[in-house]
């Protein structure tokens, strides 16, 4: 068993990556975890039954595979220790996995927060911006959004609102990769009795860890990084055991139902254990792919937090030891067709939203994902008309150049 306690050599992480989930040998001695894909468990008699459901064995109780599952407890178990890993206090963390981001984020959110404020980054993934603005309220809470890369506007919103529960942000987040101070965000939350949760999936652990900024709940889109492969949609969340007790997370997870099928958790406990090495070639390429396109004609600006020209690159240099992850958006000059024709063009990258898969995904927000939204709030949300976002893969460096150069020769 690796010790996950007390060690800051982060280049252990690559054996958390691979070891850290494992769970008890299996009655035929399994290499790899069993995928229990079963609805139910069988109870041996009516007493071992009857003690399943008032949780006397300890730790998780198999009754129904809403509530946990063997599979999903090790996925649960690598998440967890992933971003603990090097916490003095890693072993009083649990991690939570879900059918998806969206699943681990709303529980979450709804968890500790209903009836309550809620202070939240104004440049959220679009559907959790889409939740807190249209379903929050009537649900009980009320919301209000700042850009939280300014700590000074974090402290006003807090001083005007007092009451809030929670502060929710993004480690890094689109479209402009802004990262946000999460060690002085923490310290002020703290300091008004507030939770701060902290969506790390452009991140992930390999890169920052929210937790040991001070952060109290990390949420993770599994889909992205963690599986790697594209295969899986999937959600996490890692808190301290007591405040999932304390805030009954557990329970609006059994309730609301959004836990993560055993197949899905399997993949993505698989895809964890290649997750370093796979950050470590993501972030090469995207530092070289970034230069590159920064120095291109025909391209006016790159948004990546390992650029010298990046609003925070100092913080993301503070905080990022190990390069600056695998997300690039960029602005053509040639605006919304340049865009059109760029998509059109690209034959090794692969045209398709999402992030964080083996393959580079490129996809034009313009035309694609937000063709139908309102221009005014496309602006809001920095999306001009030549945006591009690229999700750097694990191809080689030359390859992903050589083919936005043929490319873009055509814009
Ligand atoms: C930063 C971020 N958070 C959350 C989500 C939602 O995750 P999922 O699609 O797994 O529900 C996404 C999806 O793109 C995302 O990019």
């Amino acid at each position: 068993m690796i010790e996950t306690k007390n060690k800051r050599d982060r280049k252990r992480l690559e054996s958390i990556a691979v070891h850290a989930g494992k769970g008890k040998r299996d009655q035929y001695g399994s290499h790899t975890t069993p995928i229990y894909q079963t609805s139910t468990f069988v109870f041996e008699n009516v007493e071992s039954g009857a003690k399943a459901f008032r949780n006397e064995e300890g730790g998780a109780s198999h009754v129904y595979s809403r509530i946990a599952n063997p599979t999903v407890e090790e996925l649960e178990r690598a998440v967890c220790a992933l971003e603990t890993f090097g916490l003095d206090d890693a072993d009083e963390y649990s991690g939570m996995a879900f059918g998806s981001g969206m699943a681990a984020i709303t529980t979450g959110i709804l968890s500790v927060a209903h009836g309550k404020h809620i202070i939240a980054q104004d440049a959220l993934y679009g559907c959790t911006s889409q939740f807190l603005k249209e379903e929050a309220e009537p649900m009980g809470m009320t919301v209000s959004f700042v850009d939280t890369s300014d700590l000074f506007l974090v402290e006003m919103e807090l001083k005007q609102n007092p009451d809030t529960r929670l502060i929710i942000l993004e480690s890094i987040a689109n479209p402009t990769l802004t990262l946000s101070d999460i060690e002085g965000i923490a310290k002020l939350a703290a300091a008004y009795d507030a939770l701060v949760m902290v969506d790390n999936t452009f991140a992930t652990p390999y890169h920052i860890q929210p937790l040991e900024l001070g952060a109290d709940i990390v949420a993770h889109s599994t889909t992205k990084y963690m599986g790697g492969h594209g295969s899986i949609i999937g959600g996490a969340l890692v808190a301290k055991d007591e405040l999932f007790e304390n805030e009954e997370t557990w329970v609006f997870r059994k309730n609301l139902g959004g836990i993560a099928g055993p197949m899905d958790a399997w993949l993505t406990t698989n895809g964890i254990k290649t997750l370093p090495l796979r950050m470590k070639q993501h972030a090469a390429n995207g530092m070289k792919v970034a230069r590159y396109l920064e120095q291109h004609p025909k391209i006016d600006k790159v948004f990546y937090p390992g650029l010298e020209t990046h609003p925070q690159h100092k913080l993301a240099s503070a905080v990022m030891k190990q390069g600056y992850g695998g997300m690039i958006s960029f602005e053509l000059s040639s605006g919304f067709e340049g865009g059109v024709t760029l998509m059109n063009n690209v034959q090794l990258c692969t045209l398709a939203v999402s992030l964080g898969a083996v393959d580079s995904l490129i996809q034009h927000p313009a035309s694609m994902t937000h063709s139908v939204v309102d221009p005014e709030i496309k602006e809001k949300a920095g999306i001009t008309d030549g945006l591009v976002r690229l999700s750097a893969g694990i191809e080689a460096a030359e390859d992903i150049i050589e083919d936005l150069e043929q490319a873009l020769e055509k814009c």
